[in-house]
């Protein structure tokens, strides 16, 4: 790691499928703390990025370091007990569980007791899953989805769905969030309502974040600094004043506004 204040370092990673290279040689780091957008046409290997940091995938080449530890040492059902959480580009939730249950689900699933000992340690037990309980009541709070916490999840509308799952991914009380596309389908109030939501996230909570997102403005207004990836290289690197003048991203981008 270069400095205390990186808490991600992407280091040349290569990810390829037979013949199609997803990503090639890209690093980029992310600091304690900020908002990282990811951003470029379909295709262009976001997807697959946050899927080598959270351990979906394995790159054939490259390190990520988080906190030091190199994920791609670490097998994928370790990596959100490290402190990483995600949403999915489509969402994944429990469909036929409540609010409530998908939220506890998470907590159970990453943090649970050892059930020999949760038998021989009944008590100790209890008291975890009251703080549990604590964690996810605060949450359902914060998310303003109290009115559907009994709620079936799959017969909910899309734009609650993708805060459940929001939901979900912070019940492991992450320090780093990657969000995919997490206001792809919404309407305009959705979208503000979620953009709200994941500046709290950020400024009262402190939780670093990466985000791919496809709408620009939203992406330069809430972003610290944004990497732009095209065919599974990364074109550009900056603070949003920067990417929005750069060649090489409007020509990815050509046809397209770009805000
Ligand atoms: N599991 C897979 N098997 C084969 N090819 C894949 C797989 N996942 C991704 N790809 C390919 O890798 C490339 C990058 O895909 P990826 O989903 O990462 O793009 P993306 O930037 O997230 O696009 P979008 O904006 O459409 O979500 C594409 O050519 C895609 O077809
Ligand atoms: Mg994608």
């Amino acid at each position: 790691m270069q400095s205390d204040s990186v808490l991600l370092q992407v280091d040349s990673v290569s990810l390829s499928f037979g013949g199609t290279a997803a990503l090639t040689d890209v690093s980029f780091d992310v600091r304690r703390g900020e908002i990282r957008a990811i951003i470029g046409p379909n295709g262009a290997g976001k997807t697959s990025m946050l899927n080598c940091i959270s351990g979906f995938y394995r790159p054939q080449k490259g390190h990520i370091y988080f906190k030091g530890q190199d994920l791609t040492k670490v097998p994928a059902y370790k990596i959100a007990s490290l402190g990483i959480a995600r949403t999915f580009q489509n969402i994944a939730l429990y469909t036929g569980l409540s609010t409530l249950d998908n939220l506890m689900a998470a907590r159970h699933i990453h943090m649970k007791q050892n059930s020999l000992q949760s038998m021989l340690y009944w008590g100790k037990a209890q008291r975890e899953e009251v703080a549990h309980r604590e964690v996810v009541e605060e949450i359902i709070d914060f998310l303003e989805i109290a009115h559907i916490r009994k709620a079936i999840v799959g017969a909910l509308p899309y734009g609650l769905r993708k805060r459940v799952e929001l939901g979900r991914a912070l019940a492991l009380e992450p320090d780093l969030l990657l969000l995919d596309e997490p206001m792809a389908g919404m309407n305009v109030e959705e979208k503000e309502d979620m953009a709200r939501f994941i500046l709290d996230i950020h400024e009262r909570r402190g939780v670093t974040i990466v985000l791919i997102e496809h709408d620009m403005g939203l992406v330069m207004d809430i972003s610290d600094r944004v990497v732009v990836l095209d065919f599974g290289v990364k074109i550009a690197d900056g603070t949003p004043e920067m990417i929005k003048q750069d060649e090489n991203v409007i020509r990815a981008y050509l046809g397209q506004e770009l805000i």
